[in-house]
């Protein structure tokens, strides 16, 4: 019995996708973030971040957050940040999913929408100035290491535990605290364990994802902890998404299915071994989107994309 939802947080299922592995060689595993309590891994650092703060004294009881995020991070700070007593305002480019802007209104956060044409950066630029101006907490999941640290000292160990003997770990690239904190983690453990992130093309619509190649590399991300980024097509994310649902039974969010694809990529490298993929959140908030709206000219487009394996 859990006290409340903030001990409901991690402790989410590793399972086998035996119908996609491409041979018998090839053992893939996903770990399903989604099954956290507000649906994806931002429960995690959320809470450990705030728990942080609060100890060291940087946030006040009642004292408002702010945050700027494409739809994870704000949904976790909005249900978790009330929980905890405190008022949460989230900054949103104005092309984040409608039914991740429909879930914040429904967490009552207050949302200001910047143009998305601007970048995720001139987010983060206005949520800076809304904590300056308001006194309010600047969560700063791009720039502060507690985001690394939570997936180095919680998520990492507890897939350790799961699966103490893996080769490989795939998972999207965001802020770059998932592949930095559980990546470095996994390599102390064992230094041949490979770390690759799904990257989406400059232009995507991954929801929580983000292209190097746009600019501005968040600065906890270190690339010299990966070892390879494998730049991913929206449409073939949204193929693995797919396939995901029909072969394996799992309703996967899109970044997960840039993740799948990775993987696969990953597998044709390599004769043998166990990747495990981190699926970052569930397909619920994406059934509008083309994802899952069976659209066919989406797998023309497929073809139409390249995908590209660096170093
Ligand atoms: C759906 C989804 N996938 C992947 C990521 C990337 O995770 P990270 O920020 O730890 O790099 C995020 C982060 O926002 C996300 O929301």
């Amino acid at each position: 019995m859990a006290k409340s939802v903030l001990d409901l947080i991690g402790k989410t299922p590793v399972v086998e996708l035996r119908s996609l592995s491409p041979r018998r060689a090839i053992r893939l595993f996903a770990k399903l973030e989604g099954q956290n309590p507000s649906g994806s891994i931002k429960d995690r650092i959320v809470a450990y971040m705030l728990q942080r703060a609060r100890d060291d004294g940087r946030l006040r009881p009642g004292q408002e957050i702010v945050e700027a995020t494409t739809g994870n991070t704000g949904i976790a700070l909005a249900l978790l940040g009330r929980q905890l007593g405190h008022p949460v305002k989230v900054v949103v480019p104005d092309n984040a999913f409608g039914d991740v802007v429909q879930a914040l209104k429904a967490l009552e956060a207050e949302i200001e929408s910047v143009p998305a044409t601007l970048g995720i950066k001139s987010a983060i630029d206005v949520a800076q100035e809304i904590a300056r101006r308001d006194a309010a907490f600047l969560l700063d999941q791009f720039g502060s290491s507690d985001n690394p640290r939570c997936h180095y000292e919680t998520t990492a160990p507890e897939l350790l535990s799961q699966l103490p003997d893996l080769d490989a770990f795939v998972c999207g690239l965001g802020t770059g605290g998932t592949a930095m904190g559980i990546g470095r983690r996994l390599k102390e453990q064992n230094p041949a364990v490979k770390v690759i992130v799904a990257e989406p093309h400059p232009g995507h619509n991954l929801q929580g994802m983000r292209s190097l190649a746009e600019g501005n590399i968040p600065p906890i991300l270190d690339l010299r902890g990966l070892d390879a980024k494998i730049v991913v097509s929206s449409a073939n994310a949204f193929r693995g998404v797919r396939e995901l649902l029909r072969r394996e039974g799992i309703l996967a969010g899109l970044s997960s299915g840039a993740v799948l694809y990775a993987a696969l990529k990953w597998a044709q490298r390599i004769e043998r071994g166990r990747i495990v993929m981190l699926f970052a959140d569930s397909g619920w908030k994406y059934l509008n989107s083309p994802a899952y709206s069976l659209d066919r000219s989406l797998e023309d487009e497929a073809h139409t994309f390249d995908e590209v394996l660096w170093w």
